[in-house]
């Protein structure tokens, strides 16, 4: 016989991956690039091309439908504009690894707008946006999400290209203190490690105490 607790234990499990899966998000890879973006940075003093200062420089992003790429533009609802680390700031940080699922993401972490509504008589769009200054030092893109009208992703567009290579912008802070961010993050990461260590460990110990009992 099974201990009850330890029954429990295991329906918790294979419930919460039930969950998981229920709730798993658009596949990035399934979603058609029809949306055309472009991004200028504003800057007041100019430290180098390409370069944004957080807290003080924006980023002026332009985005429109690409009407040659058969958009189905009848499904646009909505549309998010959203701050995005290329690849070479994604290394060894698992806090803003990509993830094909979209709600497992981590590469698009900062808002730049709302989900505004879209309107197919605004041939081009535009929206400003001062980085902000939690934004740590790094490498990024801006990626466009058209969303419909149930609130799933249906189609993208990026100001770089499919493998994040070309026409990146840095982000630079004006002081040195975003190390503090990227520590949080470090703890944060370690500490689901932990607690995941310490369920297992809850596991066999009530395990252990189950076969005591049986003795
Ligand atoms: C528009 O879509 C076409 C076809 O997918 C593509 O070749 C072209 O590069 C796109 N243009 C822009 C500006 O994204
Ligand atoms: C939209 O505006 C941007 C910035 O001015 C420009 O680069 C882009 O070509 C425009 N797109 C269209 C389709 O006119
Ligand atoms: C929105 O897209 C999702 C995913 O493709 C789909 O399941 C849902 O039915 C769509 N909703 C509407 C209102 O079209
Ligand atoms: C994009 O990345 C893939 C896989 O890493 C590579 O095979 C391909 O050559 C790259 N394409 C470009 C345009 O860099």
């Amino acid at each position: 016989m099974v201990s009850a607790r330890k029954f429990v234990l295991r329906y918790i499990v294979v419930i919460s991956c039930l969950v998981a899966s229920a709730t798993a998000g658009v596949q990035f890879s399934s979603l058609p690039r029809t949306l055309a973006v472009t991004v200028t940075i504003i800057s007041s003093a100019p430290m180098a091309p390409n370069v944004a200062m957080a807290g003080r420089d924006q980023l002026v992003v332009s985005w429109w439908v690409n009407e040659s790429s058969s958009p189905a533009v009848s499904e646009y609802k909505n549309v998010e504009v959203k701050l995005c680390f290329a690849p070479v700031s994604q290394v060894d940080r698992r806090w803003r690894k990509s993830n094909n699922d979209l709600k497992k993401d981590k590469t698009c972490q900062f808002d730049m707008s709302e989900q505004l509504p879209y309107s197919s008589n605004i041939k081009n769009n535009t929206i400003t946006w001062t980085v902000q200054r939690d934004v740590p030092k790094g490498t990024y893109f801006v990626r466009a999400y058209a969303f419909n009208a149930s609130g799933s992703e249906v189609a993208y567009g990026q100001s770089t290209n499919k493998n994040k290579t070309s026409d990146l912008f840095m982000v630079e802070p004006i002081s040195g203190r975003h190390a503090s961010l990227d520590i949080a993050s470090v703890v944060c990461a370690a500490f689901s490690v932990v607690s995941l260590f310490a369920f297992f460990l809850v596991e066999k110990w009530s395990a252990q105490k189950a076969a005591g009992q049986k003795k």
